[in-house]
Order: structure tokens, then sequence, then C-alpha cells
């Protein structure tokens, strides 16, 4: 598909694409949203600049996409919004969200398809940059042999690895979610196949013994976060990026601190990783 109403301009050959020509808080054409969701499928992760965007608005972009996914754990910090998962860190933080490599809440049986995170606040020494890797591209530079062993792998991906044990206080409608996915996933748009591990979530192949499944995991990790499937983005005040989480990971720098960032995230359900 050529882009008629958008422009799209790759970040870098390998992941990532600035997306301009579009408000995303406004009324957009289904060609939008269908080119939208084409540069997605075709860059990963998409960048905006300059948005404006109220938080209903933002949830009406992301339910063109797939239902909105609720945190099973994240406080409910907007009142009248569980969608909106609040993004932030001031001099008061003790860890930030995101900070190690994952792909958006993993451990569901669902893991959603996608998150679209708009940013209000950068901090004012350059510092919260996001990495984006691209795990088709980390599949692929695997070796045959190594491809053929994981194929008929899964892995148990835990809430509890994760570092979200810092939002234990929500109260009892809190969930705590584990889910056993295939370590490579067909992608079911693209029909691509990619590596579904992080460390984040990512906490045990069963099929292993103990042993042979942290060396084979601590492998991939290491694989996937090297920088060559990897770009690096830039926040400015009112910046959207747009990620698939069913064929990439992401990390957030938390090399900040003591200064603020802030944002709002809505997150796009997904479904059973094949
Ligand atoms: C996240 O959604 O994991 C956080 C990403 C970020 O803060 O850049």
């Amino acid at each position: 598909m050529g882009y008629e109403t958008i422009e799209v301009r790759k970040l870098t050959p390998t992941i990532g694409a600035l997306v301009s020509g579009v408000n995303l808080g406004g009324d957009l054409s289904n060609r939008q949203f269908d080119e939208i969701h084409q540069a997605l499928l075709d860059n990963l992760v998409l960048f905006f600049r300059d948005q404006t965007m109220t938080v209903e608005q933002h949830k009406a972009f992301g339910a063109h996409f797939g239902k909105l996914h609720v945190h099973p754990n994240a406080p409910r910090a907007v009142e009248g919004h569980p969608e909106i998962l609040v993004i932030k860190a001031d001099e008061t933080s003790k860890r930030v969200a995101g900070e190690v490599w994952h792909s958006d809440v993993s451990c569901e049986l669902e893991p959603p398809m996608g998150s679209i995170l708009h940013i209000h606040q950068v901090p004012e020494n350059g510092g919260g940059d996001t990495m984006f890797a691209n795990m088709y591209a980390a599949y692929e530079a695997l070796s045959a042999p190594m491809q053929h062993f994981l194929a008929g792998l899964t892995a148990v991906h835990m809430s509890l690895k994760s570092a979200n044990h810092q939002y234990r206080e929500r109260g009892p409608e809190q969930r705590f979610p584990e889910a056993e996915h295939p370590v490579i996933r067909t992608h079911p748009e693209t029909g691509r196949k990619a590596l579904f591990v992080n460390r984040g979530f990512t906490a045990r192949i069963p099929q292993l013994t103990a042993a042979e499944s942290d060396a084979v995991l601590e492998m991939l990790f290491r694989h996937a976060e090297q920088a060559r499937f990897h770009c690096r983005f830039k926040w400015e005040p009112g910046s959207v990026a747009f990620w698939d989480n069913r064929a990439t990971m992401h990390q957030a720098m938390w090399d900040y601190y003591p200064q603020k960032r802030f944002g709002y995230r809505v997150t796009v359900c997904g479904d059973r990783p094949a």
C-alpha cells in the first residue's frame, strides 16, 4: 500500500518511522486509519510529533485498533478512565515503568497488540528516551539450528517477575497474571515469525531443566538486546509512539532522576500468541 494521506519517514532501516500529516486527536478518515495500521505493520513502531489529545481522544484513537486493555495491577490514576495508564517519574520515584526490556504485559493470556504512549512532559536534561527492538530481526538473526531448537518450546511469562510489585497497593481487584506462550510466535497479521521472550516478564522454559532454561533465556535476552535490532526515540512534549507488542520489545531509559517525565498510555488488546 502506498501512503496517500500520511507521510512516513523511516527512522532506521530496521525499525521505526516518523509519521506526519495527521492530527491523532481529530477526525481521521478510514483511509488514514488504514494507512497508520499498514505503517505500523511495516515499521513496528510509529512516532508522531506535536500531538494534542485529551484522554478521551487518546482512547478513541486506540479503540479504532481494538478493545482497550485495563492494566491488571497498575493504579487507576485517572478518574473514570481505567484504560489510561499513567507513565510518571519524578524526584520521589523509586523505579519507573518499563526500565527492563519487555513487551507490554506479555504475562497476559492474550497480550496486547499495541500500545500508544503520549508524552506530555519531558525531563529538561535531555533524558527519558525509549528504545525499541525488532523481534522479527532478532529471530531471523538466530542460526537455523537454534531456530529449529526453539520452534517447539514455550515460555512462562509472569507479572510478578516484572517491577510491577510497585503496584501492589491497589487492592483486591488487582491481578498478577501468568501465561505460557510459544518462544517463537507467528504474527497474526503479517505471518512473520518473531522471538517472543523478554527480560521483564519471561521466567522459564518449562520443557528444559532450570539451569538449561536460565542459560537459554539469558542467551536470547542478550541476543535481542543488541543495538543492531533497535531504534531510540527522543521525546518532546506532545510526541506519541504507537508500537506493535507482537513483534517488538522496548525499554524506557531512566537517566534523568530527579527530573520529571509524564504521559499517558493506552493499550490495545491482542490475541493469544500462536
Ligand atoms: C512502557 O510503556 O513500558 C513505558 C515506556 C516509556 O515510558 O517510554
